[in-house]
């Protein structure tokens, strides 16, 4: 791989990182046509410079029929053509790399597009063929095959797994018909993965985002789980979730990996910690997101009890923290965080639920200094630098399957992937519709206002990325008051986060850094407020 010109240690940059999630369909359009694409963000790397960050993880960007926002990949090798092209993508990761940032991929190895080459292969050659044998093509039950071969719910709002084919039989697809599960017990399944790891390897990509990683492999049998939890079953290998089989993959992937100096992300949504940090060992995978601080509320207990868990459970492993707040599935920061439940729980989306926009701002800005000083990585979502709230689509302009396949009761993920407002103009027909009011969030209306999200995100990744005591290194508590989280890391750095119901003093400090807002007439740290402080 080239060299970079980097400001941080080549070598273990992923420990502290902070890597920005673009979204490609609705980060920026360079030709117009209401679909982002890569021209665009070419044409935005100086604002990602500008921001201060490492990395970029680019949600699939493949030759896809978008059944799932991309995630249903028809081939790996190709751009999909309403993003751009290979030349382009090699293009954008040396023009990237130019400016120091490092360019992350997304690896969806659970399933592919039903339009891709290995499944309808699969469907020409019919039942019995070795072709068929990529995915879990099994008869149906019942005396004519008319009832599904097994009970698993999906992932999508527990719609069924099993769709028939003309000739009779069935296949898996944890997700929707669109994307069918491939069979991680075949070696082609295996060798394919491979070389297209190293198909984005050889083209300068650093990191690898792998999708649903802990999915992949399934019990041969596909037994019924016949009134279990589909859930991961604690202490006992269920037939999907969790498996031991899928760590071989892992180790696989990280030599090649290792090969090239480039690292790996897991989407890893588990609730054991013990089995969680397994997937971290030295050998398998480099990081992994951790989705317990994400669902957390806002809440001082409940987020000091995440940290403390998640440092803890990465520790014996040695692995670094990632840490996020958002992403593409979720519903945004400042819109969770101005409701009731300031929580995330899938199963709890609806439509309508009331939000004070301007509470959750404040608090999504306390939560970006919290998170942005907590030992390890760091994962921007687009958008999330500029406070854009969670956008309300209008139910006829949804797009997201989960919608679909909630009979339409789950307002889906779209209202946190709508097109960024970078001026106050509008995108040409954009592919979701943006919000009236969204000018009042455009990158060129918050640059240079001081008080805007983007001045603060800007600022404190600048200070994180000079003060090598946020990187690495330890996170020690301080005593603090009911509802205040304070903490210190290496070289006299102090965060102070107050969740609590008033104001509250300052410990000891020499200077103030960074606040989420101004401290009150009295020097008091108002409520819903961070600073950064160097004591
Ligand atoms: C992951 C992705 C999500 C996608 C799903 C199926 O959870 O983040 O967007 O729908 O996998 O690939």
């Amino acid at each position: 791989m080239a060299d970079f010109p980097l400001p941080r240690p080549a070598a273990d940059w992923w420990r502290t990182a902070a890597i920005y999630q673009v979204y490609v369909r609705s980060f920026a359009d360079g030709d117009g046509d209401g679909t982002g694409d890569l021209a665009g963000v070419r044409a935005r790397l100086p604002y990602l410079a500008d921001l201060g960050v490492d990395a970029l993880w680019f949600t699939p960007w493949y030759l896809s029929p978008l059944a799932d926002g991309g995630y249903d990949v028809a081939d790996y090798r190709t751009i999909d053509p309403a993003f751009g092209t290979l030349a382009e993508a090699e293009k954008l990761i040396a023009e990237a790399r130019e400016l120091g940032i490092r360019t992350l991929v997304d690896i969806v190895p659970n399933h592919v597009s039903d339009r891709h080459a290995w499944f309808r292969a699969a469907l020409a050659a019919g039942p019995g063929s070795p072709e068929r044998e990529l995915f879990h093509f099994r008869p149906g039950r019942g005396e004519h095959g008319e009832l599904p071969p097994g009970d698993w719910p999906s992932q999508f709002n527990g719609a069924g797994t099993w769709t028939r084919v003309p000739d009779g039989e069935w296949y898996l697809h944890l997700f929707t018909p669109q994307q069918p599960d491939l069979n991680w017990d075949h070696p082609a399944v295996r060798r394919e993965h491979e070389e297209v790891l190293r198909f984005w390897f050889e083209r300068g990509v650093a990191g690898v985002r792998i999708d649903s990683a802990a999915l992949l492999a399934k019990d041969p049998a596909l037994p019924d789980l016949a009134g279990r939890s589909p859930e991961p079953w604690p202490g006992e290998t269920h037939p999907y979730i969790d498996r031991d089989e899928l760590h071989a993959v892992y180790r696989s992937w990280r030599a090649i990996a290792d090969e090239y100096g480039a690292i790996f992300v897991g989407e890893v949504w588990l609730p054991d910690s013990e089995r969680f940090a397994r997937y971290l060992r030295p050998d398998e995978l480099h990081t992994a997101f951790n989705f317990s601080f994400l669902s957390c509320p806002w809440d001082a207990g409940r987020l000091r009890t995440s940290i403390t868990e998640t440092l803890a459970e990465h520790a014996p492993v040695g692995a670094p923290a990632t840490w996020v707040l958002c992403n593409h599935d979720v519903t945004r920061t400042v819109t969770r965080y101005g409701r009731a439940d300031t929580g995330f729980d899938f199963a709890a989306k609806a439509f309508g639920t009331p939000t004070d926009l301007e509470l959750g701002t404040r608090r999504a800005r306390a939560a970006a200094l919290l998170t942005l000083a907590l030992p390890g990585a760091v994962y921007v979502y687009q958008g999330e630098e500029l406070g854009l709230p969670e956008a309300d689509v209008p139910i006829g302009r949804i797009q997201d399957p989960m919608h679909f396949r909630s009979g339409g009761t789950d307002p889906g993920r779209d209202g946190c992937r709508v097109p960024l407002p970078w001026t106050a103009e509008p995108w040409n027909e954009p592919w979701l519709p943006q919000p009236a009011d969204w000018p009042a969030y455009a990158a060129d209306r918050q640059d240079g206002d001081p008080d805007s999200m983007l001045t603060l995100y800007r600022t404190a990744l600048g200070l994180r990325r000079a003060a090598a005591g946020f990187g690495g290194g330890a996170l020690e508590w301080l005593n603090a008051p009911p509802g205040v989280l304070a903490f210190t890391r290496p070289d006299g750095l102090l965060c102070v986060a107050n969740l609590s119901g008033g104001p509250v003093a300052l410990p000891a400090h020499t200077s103030l850094l960074l606040g989420s807002s101004a401290l009150d007439d009295t020097g008091l740290l108002p409520q819903d407020t961070a600073v950064w402080l160097r004591t």
